[in-house]
C-alpha cells in the first residue's frame, strides 16, 4: 500500500493544525508512522477510502459514532430533507421534541432530555446539574468522560487544569464497591459518573451495589453511555444490565456520525436545568436531530442491535481461536462485550505491549483493515467483511508469533512504537 498523499497532507496540515487532527485518537499519534493512512476521503457501508485511494474495512467506525454504516440511505434522506428546510434557526424546532420523546420512550432513566454536540457537553452538563442539585462540589469518576477540566484533571494529561479543580474529582477503580463505599461515605460527593462497562464486565451485584451506595449517600448516579448507548440495547447498557441511574449521557452512535449528544434523566433532577446554565448556539441544530431520529427509527425497525451483537460475537470467536492457535493468549487479550470488543496487548520479554499493538495495527492496515484497538461493530458489517478481517488476523498473528519467538519483532516493525495518550481504560 502507498500512503504518499496521506503523508504529504499530514505535513501540510501540521503547518496550521496542531496534532493535525481535531481528535487525539484519530491523529497520526495513534497510527503506525509511515505505514498507515492519515486522511480519509469517503466511506460507504462498512468501508472507507483514504486519500491515496486505498480501501479498508473500518473497524474503528469514527470511534463508535458510525453505528449503521457510512452513507446510510435512510439517514442521508433525513438529513437532505432537513437541509432544504434549514440547519440552525432562531427558535427551537419541533424535531427536538420528536427526538426527546423517543429517548424518553426507550431509555429507562429518561424522563427529561437536553441535547449537546460532543459527549463532553453531556457529561459536563450532568456534573454541573448534580452539583446544583446536591449543593456539593466533589465528583467521583470511573472510566473516560471527555476533555473538560473536571474529568481530564484526573488523568496524566492534566496540563492546563488548575490544581484546585483537580482536587475536586477522584477516580475510583471499576468493580471495587468497597472503595466506592469508603469514598462516598467519607466526604460528600455530588455525583458518581461511570461507564457501565468497558474492558471489564461488572461482577455480579456490582452495578446494583453502586446504585444502592449512591442512593444511600445522596450521590447522583450518572451512567456515561456515550459508547454503550445505541450499541448494547436501544435503552443502552442500563437496559441491558437492568440498573437505572439518576442521569445518563449519550452521544456517538445516536445519529450515525452526525454531531449530537444528550443528557437524559429523572425529572426531579433534570428540572434544575432551568436554573443552571447549559446552553449553546448549536444544541438544537436540526440536521443532527433529524439524523438521530432516522437512526433510532431504523434501529427500532431493523435488527441493528442484534447485528452488532451477533457479528461482534462471530468475529470475536474467530479471533480468539486464532490468538490461541498461535499461542498468543499471554500477549493478546480480547475483552469487553460483543458490540465493542477491546484488544489488550501485554509485553513479551523485552518487547512492549505497545510494540505488539503497533505491529498488529500496521499488519491489519496493510491487509485493508483499519484497526485501532477494538472491534467497533456497525450494522453495515457483512459476512464478506468478516472473512477478510479474519484472514487478516490469521496472517498477522502467525507473523507476530514467529517474530516474537525469533526475537525479531522490532526489526520487522519498520516504524516507531506508538506512544499511548494516557491509559483511558485500564485492564
Ligand atoms: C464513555 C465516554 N464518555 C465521554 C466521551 C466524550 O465524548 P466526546 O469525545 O464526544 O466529547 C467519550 C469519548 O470517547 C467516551 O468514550
Amino acid at each position: 500500500m502507498i500512503f504518499d498523499k496521506s503523508y504529504e497532507s499530514l505535513e501540510r496540515a501540521l503547518t496550521v493544525i496542531p496534532t493535525g487532527s481535531q481528535t487525539f485518537s484519530k491523529s497520526h499519534l495513534q497510527y503506525p508512522k509511515g505505514c498507515s493512512p492519515q486522511f480519509i476521503e469517503r466511506g460507504n457501508g462498512s468501508r472507507v477510502w483514504d486519500v491515496d485511494g486505498n480501501e479498508y474495512i473500518d473497524m474503528v467506525n469514527s470511534l463508535m459514532a458510525i453505528s449503521l454504516g457510512y452513507n446510510d440511505p435512510d439517514v442521508n434522506e433525513a438529513v437532505i430533507a432537513q437541509l432544504s428546510k434549514g440547519v440552525s434557526f432562531s427558535l427551537p424546532t419541533e424535531l427536538e421534541y420528536e427526538l426527546a420523546q423517543r429517548l424518553v420512550d426507550l431509555i429507562p432513566c429518561a424522563e427529561k432530555v437536553r441535547f449537546g454536540k460532543n459527549g463532553t457537553d453531556a457529561t459536563s452538563a450532568a456534573v454541573r446539574l448534580a452539583r446544583a442539585y446536591t449543593g456539593r462540589d466533589k465528583i467521583a469518576v470511573c472510566g473516560y468522560h471527555g476533555w473538560q477540566d473536571w474529568y481530564i484533571g484526573t488523568t496524566a494529561r492534566h496540563l492546563g487544569v488548575p490544581e484546585d479543580v483537580r482536587n475536586l474529582t477522584d477516580s475510583v477503580p471499576y468493580n471495587d464497591l468497597y472503595a466506592l463505599e469508603e469514598l462516598l461515605s467519607g466526604e460528600k460527593y455530588a455525583a458518581f459518573i461511570m461507564e457501565l462497562t468497558n474492558v471489564s464486565a461488572p461482577e455480579p451485584g456490582y452495578l446494583e451495589g453502586v446504585r444502592e451506595v449512591t442512593e444511600r449517600t445522596g450521590t447522583v448516579l450518572v451512567f456515561d453511555e456515550i459508547v454503550t448507548g445505541f450499541h448494547f440495547a436501544l435503552g443502552g447498557a442500563q437496559e441491558y444490565f437492568g440498573v437505572t441511574p439518576d442521569l445518563s449521557t449519550f452521544g456517538k452512535g445516536m445519529a450515525n456520525g452526525m454531531p449530537i449528544s444528550a443528557i437524559v434523566g429523572k425529572d426531579h433532577i433534570m428540572k434544575m436545568m432551568d436554573d443552571i446554565f447549559f446552553s449553546g448556539t448549536f444544541g438544537g441544530e436540526a440536521l443532527s436531530i433529524a439524523a438521530s431520529i432516522a437512526t433510532i427509527d431504523k434501529m427500532k425497525r431493523e435488527p441493528v442491535i442484534e447485528h452488532l451483537w451477533s457479528s461482534g460475537k462471530a468475529l470475536y470467536d474467530d479471533v480468539f481461536r486464532i490468538v490461541n492457535d498461535n499461542g498468543l493468549q499471554q500477549q493478546i487479550g480480547i475483552v469487553g462485550y460483543d458490540p465493542w470488543k477491546i484488544m489488550t496487548f501485554k509485553d513479551y520479554k523485552d518487547v512492549s505491549g505497545m510494540a505488539i499493538r503497533t505491529f498488529v495495527q500496521k499488519e491489519m492496515i496493510a491487509q485493508g483493515v483499519l484497526f485501532l484497538v477494538s472491534h467497533n461493530m456497525s450494522y453495515a458489517f457483512t459476512d464478506e467483511d468478516h472473512k477478510q478481517v479474519v484472514e487478516a488476523y490469521k496472517n498477522t498473528f502467525e507473523k507476530l508469533a514467529d517474530y516474537l519467538k525469533a526475537g525479531t519483532l522490532i526489526q520487522n516493525l519498520n516504524c516507531p512504537v506508538i506512544e499511548p495518550i494516557f491509559n483511558v481504560r485500564k485492564t
